[in-house]
């Protein structure tokens, strides 16, 4: 058996910021009600033209340049996880390919925001069962496109960004992914969801006029129903492993609203020192969240060879999944 280590980190927002502000002028909304309800300032939208595979480029090549000077040579996985790909056929890590023009086998994960937490899984079972040496692990989002800006109740939460990870074999087998635990509950499907577009409705004009295209997302059903899972899987996975909750390091939550983390972090009693936020900044970058939080928490010297990190995603499916790491 294998470790398996962060060899490479890089993300990339694009330049275009909208604060609340600028939402007061188009929608009947205001700063205040947003950053109370969720702890959001801004978030990054990307220009016409521009695609989810475009940002996962951006944030790769950053990635990948660290991981060369390490001496990673050869890719022989891409791995992306988004909500919002260039095409519903091909994958979007095809597309992320041909413009990498790196040789490598590519997968998309299509698991809601948890998204790059399985597929963190995933690189990582790759990686330890010695079937893959390196592997190139994105969130990318460019999710404003399924965003009804009519519509205040959804798009003023999200925004699009793009984080990358290479990861690589090594043969300290105590670093990379310590131990998971999943979960789906498909009978809510319909929490979070874009109703036409896919085979149960395909697009048509009724569906566009109906605005069936973008996003529905009944919130406060997902605020109830992340709060009643989530502290309690990460209290199973914790006591699995024989830790308490400030035995973590650092905690990296999916940035979907910061009330839904100061609950979870209330109720294990987790000292908030542990716990890296970025979502004034970014709102919520879907599949992105996750890798550009931990980005920024490793810029601030917030880990050291040693730390435990426990990776925390929730979302559409409805999915959640829990990863502890040492780096
Ligand atoms: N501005 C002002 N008022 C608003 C807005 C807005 N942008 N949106 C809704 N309101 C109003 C509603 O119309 C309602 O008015 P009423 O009382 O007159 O009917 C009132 O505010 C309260 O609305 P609620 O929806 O009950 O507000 P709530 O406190 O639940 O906050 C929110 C809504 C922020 C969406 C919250 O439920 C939430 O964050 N849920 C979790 C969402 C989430 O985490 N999603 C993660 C996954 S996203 C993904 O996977 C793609």
């Amino acid at each position: 058996m294998f470790g398996v280590e962060i060899t490479g980190l890089g993300i990339y927002v694009p330049s275009r910021k909208i604060t609340n502000f600028d939402l007061e002028k188009i929608m009947d909304t205001s700063d205040e009600w947003i950053y109370q309800r969720t702890g959001i300032k801004q978030r990054y939208v990307v220009e016409n033209g521009i695609s989810t595979s475009d940002l996962a480029l951006a944030a790769s090549k950053i990635a990948l340049e660290e991981a060369r000077r390490k001496g990673v040579k050869d890719i022989d996985y891409i791995i992306l996880a988004t909500n919002s790909p260039d095409y519903l056929i091909p994958s979007t890590s095809s597309v992320l390919q041909g413009k990498l023009g790196i040789s490598a086998g590519t997968l998309d994960v299509f698991s809601g925001c948890t998204g790059f937490v399985y597929a963190l899984i995933v690189a990582s079972s790759l990686i330890k069962s010695n079937l893959s040496k390196n592997v190139l692990l994105v969130g990318a989002e460019a999710i404003s496109k399924y965003l009804d800006w009519q519509d205040r109740t959804v798009s003023i939460l999200l925004g699009d960004g793009a984080g990358a990870f290479v990861l690589s074999q090594t043969n300290d087998k105590d670093k990379g992914i310590i131990d998971s635990n999943v979960g789906t509950d498909g009978t809510l499907a319909e929490l979070i969801y874009i109703p036409a577009g896919g085979t149960k409705k395909p697009f048509d004009k009724k569906s566009l006029e109906e605005r069936e295209v973008y996003i529905k997302m009944q919130g406060r059903e997902v605020f109830k129903k992340v709060v009643s899972i989530l502290p309690t899987e990460i209290k199973k996975l914790l006591d699995k492993n024989g830790l308490k909750p400030n035995d973590v390091d650092l905690y990296i939550f999916h940035q979907a609203n910061i009330r839904i983390i100061n609950t979870v972090v209330e109720t294990l009693e987790i000292d908030k020192s542990r716990v890296y936020n970025n979502i004034e900044k970014y709102a919520n970058t879907s599949a992105a969240s996750i890798p550009i939080a931990f980005y920024e928490a490793y810029m601030n010297g917030l880990v050291k060879p040693g730390s435990i990190v426990l990776f925390s995603g929730f979302g559409a499916g409805f999915t959640w999944a829990n990863v502890l790491w040492k780096i």
